[in-house]
């Protein structure tokens, strides 16, 4: 742990539950961490700065786009991506159908960025609360997939990840990510469903 700002700058779009966990997390880890948010006066995190939506993209390599899936398409083509910039995709398209001929959700955030932005899935698999903290406290990880088109994007992605404290996992490009976001729902069966609880997190464990 380093709470000195010596890496990044990281863009987290959106300072809700995903936002302020993993933002936590990466201010843990030594990054400097911008939220962009649509209410400046609101308060964020110790740590954090807090920046608008419009140009939040310019100024960084990573960001990590943790807005209610609604929001995508009005929020992404504001934050002035550059050519080559890793946009981070944890949403979830929860709550209604995608689109006809729409695989994922995470194909509506490509759309949104532009073919030059790298997409990569990921960090939407399992509760919030668990990515300011992932390890559990035998030492084991939550099993964390990643996916996207470009293998340096998704490689770096993962590197984070790991870093953060996940036991991330590269699975290919991002026609995976409907998987994903399959993922996701299946956390939610065991949680909810059957009755372990936002507590509950996947560890995969090798024999
Ligand atoms: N919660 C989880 O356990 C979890 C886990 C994995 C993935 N996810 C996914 O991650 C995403 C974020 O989830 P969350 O639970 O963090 O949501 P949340 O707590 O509701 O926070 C959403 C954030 O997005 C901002 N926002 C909402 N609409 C916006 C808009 N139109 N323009 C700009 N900003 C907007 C909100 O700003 P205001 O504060 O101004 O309203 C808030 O900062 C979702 O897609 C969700 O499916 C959630």
């Amino acid at each position: 742990m380093n709470s000195s700002a010596t890496r990044g700058p990281v863009v987290v779009v959106g300072a809700g539950s995903v936002g302020r966990s993993l933002g936590a997390n990466l201010v843990d880890h030594g990054y400097d961490v911008a939220v962009a948010v649509r209410d400046l006066t609101r308060p964020v995190p110790v740590g954090v700065r807090s920046v608008a939506i419009d140009g939040a993209g310019e100024s960084a390599d990573l960001i990590i786009l943790a807005v209610p899936f609604d929001a995508v398409t009005s929020v992404v083509p504001r934050l002035g991506l550059k050519p080559g910039t890793i946009l981070v995709d944890a949403t979830n398209p929860f709550g209604r159908p995608l689109p006809d001929g729409t695989g994922s959700g995470a194909e509506i955030v490509q759309r949104a960025a532009g073919d030059q932005v790298r997409v990569v899935k990921t960090f939407n698999v399992l509760g919030a609360e668990h990515m300011a903290n992932p390890q559990l406290p035998d030492g084991t990880q939550p099993v964390l997939p990643v996916a996207g088109d470009d293998a340096d994007a998704r490689g770096r992605v993962a590197g984070l990840a790991r870093e953060l404290g996940f036991d991330a996992i590269e699975v290919g490009g991002l026609d995976n990510a409907h998987l994903l976001e399959e993922a996701a729902r299946y956390w939610g069966l065991i949680a909810f469903g059957g009755g372990r609880g936002r507590s509950f997190v996947l560890v995969a464990h090798q024999r």
